[in-house]
């Protein structure tokens, strides 16, 4: 059915728009229409010598298409492969992983306004892309829905690869691998995310809880008399951004269990479900992480999931 007639049936405003579902926490009961998205096309639009420009429907599926790029000698995405969701929640948080944002590949963005009733394209300039945000979950939050994403990928031998983040030059080392490749990357990288992170579809878990804090220099600098071995990345100046898992990690979470929820025992920043944990359950025992962490590193984390009320509203940990 073509989106204009949906919503011509259904209240926009009283609707979810479901991705892959990977990175929410929701409530037992929803008060509204989901909507799931199954666009699922994918369009060679343009080609150089050393780059393409696809088209891809917002509800295929994300490693799918990083494995069907690396196979079309499409590289540029390696570092993201394994993660959970759909190409159209892809821009949404600005997904990232091992020293890269999709950002850097997203060329524009097919978005269907519910106001016009129309689509455009969104460029990637005026995506407002940061670290796990974009226009999409601020302005543009609720205001309609993503049916496409143009991106603009480079052709294998036509870039470097990118090995910026430490565990994945380790773990290449650690195997004394030569003559890398994007595939190689690929492979890398699952079995580094199947060595620390749950799947999903086995263990119930949305990923990182929080984001990794964004604090400054000063505070790095008192944090440091105390702990001198915290790591943490420059992002702007005056500005870094240090592990939310370390801190978590640090104040004895990691492996905890209570009930039916608990912090992952290989990393600190998964909260899991062990089976029958309800929104609530999994709530507090962020609340308490956060509380914790606030307390002893005067650090405050915010979550990164997205947490619905049954209005499919964003609210935060506090609303219990
Ligand atoms: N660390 C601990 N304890 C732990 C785990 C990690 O102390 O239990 C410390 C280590 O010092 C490590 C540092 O934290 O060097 C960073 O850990 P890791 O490399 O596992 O990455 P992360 O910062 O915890 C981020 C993303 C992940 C992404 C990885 C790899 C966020 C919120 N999370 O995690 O993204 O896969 O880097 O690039 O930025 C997600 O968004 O759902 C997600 C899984």
């Amino acid at each position: 059915m073509e989106l204009r007639q949906v919503f011509e049936l259904t209240d926009s405003q009283n609707s979810y728009i479901l991705g892959g579902g990977s990175n929410v926490l929701l409530p037992r009961y929803l008060d509204l229409t989901v909507l799931k998205m199954e666009i699922d096309d994918l369009e060679l639009v343009d080609q150089t010598k050393s780059s393409v420009l696809i088209k891809v429907g917002s509800g295929v599926n994300w490693h799918s298409f990083v494995l069907y790029c690396l196979d079309q000698g499409w590289g540029g995405l390696e570092n993201l492969s394994l993660i959970p969701g759909t190409v159209g929640a892809s821009p949404i948080q600005n997904i990232g992983a091992y020293g890269l944002e999709v950002a850097q590949f997203v060329d524009s963005v097919v978005y269907f306004s519910y106001a016009d009733q129309r689509e455009s394209v969104i460029h990637a300039r005026e995506c407002k892309f940061s670290y796990r945000s974009s226009v999409f979950k601020n302005e543009l939050a609720n205001q309609g829905v993503i049916t496409h994403v143009y991106f603009r990928l480079p052709k294998m031998g036509h870039y470097d690869l990118n090995l910026s983040y430490g565990s994945l030059q380790s773990e290449i080392d650690r195997k004394e691998l030569q003559n890398i490749d994007a595939k190689m990357i690929s492979q890398i990288v699952c079995d580094i995310r199947r060595s620390k992170l749950p799947e999903p579809s086995k263990l119930g878990n949305a990923g990182s809880f929080f984001k990794n804090p964004i604090i400054n220099e000063v505070q790095l600098e008192e944090l440091q008399k105390t702990y001198p071995e915290i790591v943490y990345y420059p992002v702007s100046s005056g500005k870094v951004k240090i592990p939310a898992a370390w801190l978590i990690d640090r104040c004895g979470w990691k492996g905890r269990r209570r009930g039916a929820v608990g912090s992952y025992n290989k990393q600190a920043l998964v909260i899991v479900n062990y089976g029958g944990a309800s929104s609530e359950d999994v709530r507090q025992w962020a609340a308490e992480i956060q509380g914790d962490v606030f307390d002893n590193f005067g650090v405050f984390l915010e979550p990164e999931v997205n947490i619905l009320d049954e209005k499919g509203r964003k609210i935060d940990l506090k609303s219990l």
